[in-house]
């Protein structure tokens, strides 16, 4: 099978250029000006972009928080329709052992979930939620099979560790050359905030905010990068959301550690006035951290302008508003944490970010492909469009509008946290290694996604 895209502007961190890209079987085979033709499909991108298919290394297809509590709306097979029809073409899932179980065994629950359902390729973050010799000694296991980045706690009772045990850990994962992001709140003091706050019968959704107050993630990013630089690993932090934690970034990036920072669209894109919504709804913008002032959203954009931050992944972890996040009506530290968003990255962070001259499409590449790629062990393989390279590809047409709704949406939930905004740019076609996926937003071929064995981060050999 071979495929030729004719006349797209090819995208990567390096730049941008006319050009036609050749596809045979899964993966790119020739890229260059008029490259001939004879194929088995020429297919004529003229006027788009041709982009290498969005990663998205933060999701929680399909998380179960155990008896009486919610699990996800999606699932692998639901969640990552969504991400694939949109653009998104990998997936890097947390995996999250149940307590004294060992990673082997959350390796194969979760290729459980994914495997034969995942119409995206996926990999998986292993979470460590405890520490010991036996986890140890199966950090070297892990990477052997490809998973090479760990996921650790500085908040929720019940994943998250001390910080000797961080330490202990990093020693483990610096031999490996893996890459370790960590949830950074000091979880301490959320708990005696939370607690202060209900005993006061504050129980509304809006002091889900006022329980995680900004300093509480600056402190923990402080403690996680103290305990790096001692462990001289390099480190990623997921989800960072405010101004005061990109002090601290840039005070140890100045020290000369190496730090990688991740946000997500909606501490760009919403503020913490959704909490004051009426009849619960602020619910529906639950997750932690919370939303932040306008203030660190535009601090935030500031970063990304700068290039600050490293990539833009979603944090996809959504419950039903509808009964699921009703469980914390009376309780706001019951609402189950977190919201939609795999579908909708590329659309919002294109509108906002590049329609708007904040970013360019270079920089949009690298936030939402190449720098994750590369990241966690996946480039070439993944990230870049060049010879020897996995199709997986997206003709991004810059001038497709649309609005986005639950109405219309795939995500398997019943909102949408970003309900009517308008976009301005959108996949017209997706490839995953090779076969057009999806057109229009819409999925052509599910379940064809594969497992990526991942090799050590490009970040420890710089
Ligand atoms: O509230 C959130 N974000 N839930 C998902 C788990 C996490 O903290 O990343
Ligand atoms: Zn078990
Ligand atoms: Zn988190
Ligand atoms: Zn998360």
């Amino acid at each position: 099978m071979s495929i030729v895209i004719k006349g797209a502007t090819v995208v990567s961190t390096y730049g941008q250029r006319q050009m036609d890209v050749r596809i045979v079987d899964e993966k790119i085979a020739a890229v260059g000006v008029d490259i001939a033709t004879p194929a088995d499909t020429i297919v004529d991108a003229r006027g788009c972009y041709l982009l290498p298919g969005f990663i998205d290394a933060h999701t929680h297809m399909e998380l179960n928080n155990g008896p009486g509590t919610a699990s996800t709306a999606d699932n692998f097979t639901t969640g990552t329709i969504a991400a694939v029809a949109k653009g998104t073409t990998a997936v890097i899932d947390m995996a999250t052992p149940d307590r004294g179980h060992s990673l082997q065994e959350c390796l194969a629950t979760w290729n459980n979930l994914a495997a034969g359902k995942s119409s995206s390729d996926y990999s998986y973050h292993m979470s460590l939620i405890e520490w010991n010799s036996q986890l140890a000694a199966e950090i070297p296991k892990m990477a052997a099979q490809g998973i090479t980045s760990f996921k650790m706690y500085m908040a929720y009772d019940n994943l998250r560790t001390t910080d000797a045990e961080i330490y202990a850990a990093m020693c483990e994962i610096k031999k490996v050359h893996g890459m370790l992001g960590i949830h950074c709140e000091n979880g301490d003091l959320v708990n005696a905030l939370q607690a202060q706050y209900l005993a006061n019968g504050l129980t509304a959704p809006k002091y889900h905010a006022l329980t995680r107050p900004n300093q509480l993630e600056a402190e923990a990013i402080n403690r996680y990068l103290t305990i790096a630089a001692l462990a001289d690993l390099p480190v990623n932090i997921v989800h960072l959301s405010t101004r005061e934690s990109l002090a601290v970034v840039r005070a140890a990036r100045a020290r000369g550690q190496k730090v990688y920072v991740e946000t997500c669209p909606q501490y760009l894109l919403l503020d913490d006035h959704y909490y004051e919504l009426p009849n619960f709804e602020g619910a529906k913008y639950v997750c932690s951290p919370p939303l932040r002032s306008q203030q660190d959203e535009q601090a935030l954009w500031q970063a990304l302008e700068q290039g600050e931050i490293n990539t833009i992944s979603t944090d996809h972890c959504d419950f039903n508003f509808h009964e699921q996040k009703f469980i914390g009506k009376d309780d706001f530290t019951k609402i189950p944490g977190g919201m939609p968003g795999v579908e909708t990255r590329p659309e919002l962070i294109y509108t906002a970010g590049v329609t708007t001259g904040k970013i360019s499409v270079e920089q949009f590449v690298g936030l939402l492909s190449e720098n994750i790629a590369r990241q966690f062990g996946m480039y070439p393989q993944k990230g870049i469009i060049q010879v020897g390279s996995d199709a997986d590809l997206v003709i991004w047409d810059p001038q497709q509008t649309g609005v986005i709704s639950a109405q219309t949406q795939l995500q398997n939930v019943d909102y949408s946290a970003f309900e009517g905004f308008k976009t301005k740019g959108a996949a017209r076609a997706v490839y995953l290694r090779g076969q057009q996926v999806a057109a229009q937003g819409q999925l052509l071929v599910g379940q064809q996604g594969k497992f990526i064995a991942r090799h050590g981060s490009d970040y420890h050999l710089k």
